[in-house]
């Protein structure tokens, strides 16, 4: 069957390849691949910067933001043929941590779990792949090829729940949220902060496109230039970009008793000339909290299919901007200016 594979590690090296059937020990759902969408981890390993082939294999399966349907699955599974499903990334390490052991992969201690298409499991971008049941996230058939959004929104409401355990360590009632980077983990970010009733203000760098037009349409304010200018004092503060300079004035800016929520992920070697003195003071001062969040768990996909359900279809419909066949796989991989989600489809027509 065909796949987008990669060397990890080595750029350049992405292909479609002829690879074997899905072996039967990834689990006894068979899932023919309809879509998967493209992100910052994509291009990280493309680039050679990030990625593991599995044990003794040479190359990896990209792909690790999916939708497929269910060719087969064994009675009692919960799942049937024809359901829509996407599979979660993560799979917990085999020791397994305090964490993985109560089925929270998502803050794995040891650093040894795997996450499809990315770390050391093949991921969800050939014609077919195999999955266990407990893996598999059906998603609403209404929603067709938007499920896709599934898992980049699944990252999102981790990253909502930790705002809601961090700010309930005193009073929390927090009314506005600004999110830093209008790209995709952004856009849904500020979906959920709408959904859940606050005033939400997104800044990006960009003044024309369609990203301003996103924002509004949800409700939202959205800014350019500093975050000092873009909206004083906010009680939340999700960070989406990982850019250094974003990260240190979104914790030095957020309002007294505020959580930053930091979900964009830097690469190394930026050295800032920043107030260290500046920083902790004003975090001890006004009790500020800054925690990271990476990846997502079943509870995690269960709120984000919720927050897709409740979304306006048509606003998705423009989030998902551009589609490409996965023999024209390259397309997919040039950033065009408009672009917010790319996704390859697979198997469809
Ligand atoms: C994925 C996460 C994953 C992280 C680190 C992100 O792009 O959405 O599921 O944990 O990359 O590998």
């Amino acid at each position: 069957m065909k796949a987008l594979t990669v060397i990890p590690l080595q750029a350049g090296t992405a292909a479609l390849s002829d690879m074997p059937e899905p072996p039967e020990s990834d689990g006894p759902v068979l899932v023919e691949t309809l879509a998967v969408g493209v992100c910052g981890t994509d291009i990280e390993i493309l680039s050679g910067e990030y990625g593991w082939a599995p044990p003794g294999e040479e190359r990896l399966v990209l792909g690790h933001e999916s939708l497929g349907r269910v060719l087969q699955a064994p009675s009692g599974s919960g799942l049937a043929e024809g359901d829509l499903v996407v599979g979660i990334v993560r799979r917990p390490d085999p020791v397994p941590c305090l964490s993985c052991s109560v089925l929270e992969w998502d803050f794995c201690r040891n650093g040894m779990y795997t996450e499809r298409g990315i770390k050391e499991h093949h991921g969800y971008c050939s014609e077919r792949y195999r999955i266990t049941p407990d893996f598999a996230v059906k998603v609403d058939a209404a929603l067709g090829l938007l499920g896709v959004l599934l898992e980049p929104i699944s990252v999102v409401a981790k990253a909502w729940e930790q705002v809601d355990r961090v700010g309930g360590r005193a009073h929390w009632a927090p009314e506005t949220v600004l999110v830093t980077g209008a790209g995709p983990i952004g856009l849904l970010a500020a979906l959920i902060g709408v959904q859940r009733g606050l005033d939400v203000h997104v800044l990006d760098q960009v003044t024309e496109g369609v990203k301003p037009d996103l924002v509004r349409d949800l409700g939202a304010s959205y800014h350019t230039g500093k975050v000092v200018d873009a909206l004083e004092d906010p009680d939340v503060v999700i960070e989406c970009t990982g850019v250094p300079a974003l990260v240190f004035d979104a914790m030095t800016n957020v309002g007294t008793g505020g959580v930053v929520c930091l979900t964009g992920v830097s690469s190394g070697g930026h050295v800032l000339d920043v107030d260290e003195g500046l920083l902790n003071r004003s975090m001890v001062l006004e009790n500020v909290a800054v925690v990271g969040s990476v990846n997502a768990n079943r509870r995690h996909y269960e709120a984000a299919a919720d927050a897709l359900a409740k979304a306006d279809r048509a606003w998705l419909e423009r989030l998902v901007n551009r589609r490409v066949p996965l023999d024209r796989w390259q397309d997919a991989l040039q950033r065009q200016p408009d672009d917010v989600k790319v996704v390859i489809e697979v198997n469809i027509p």
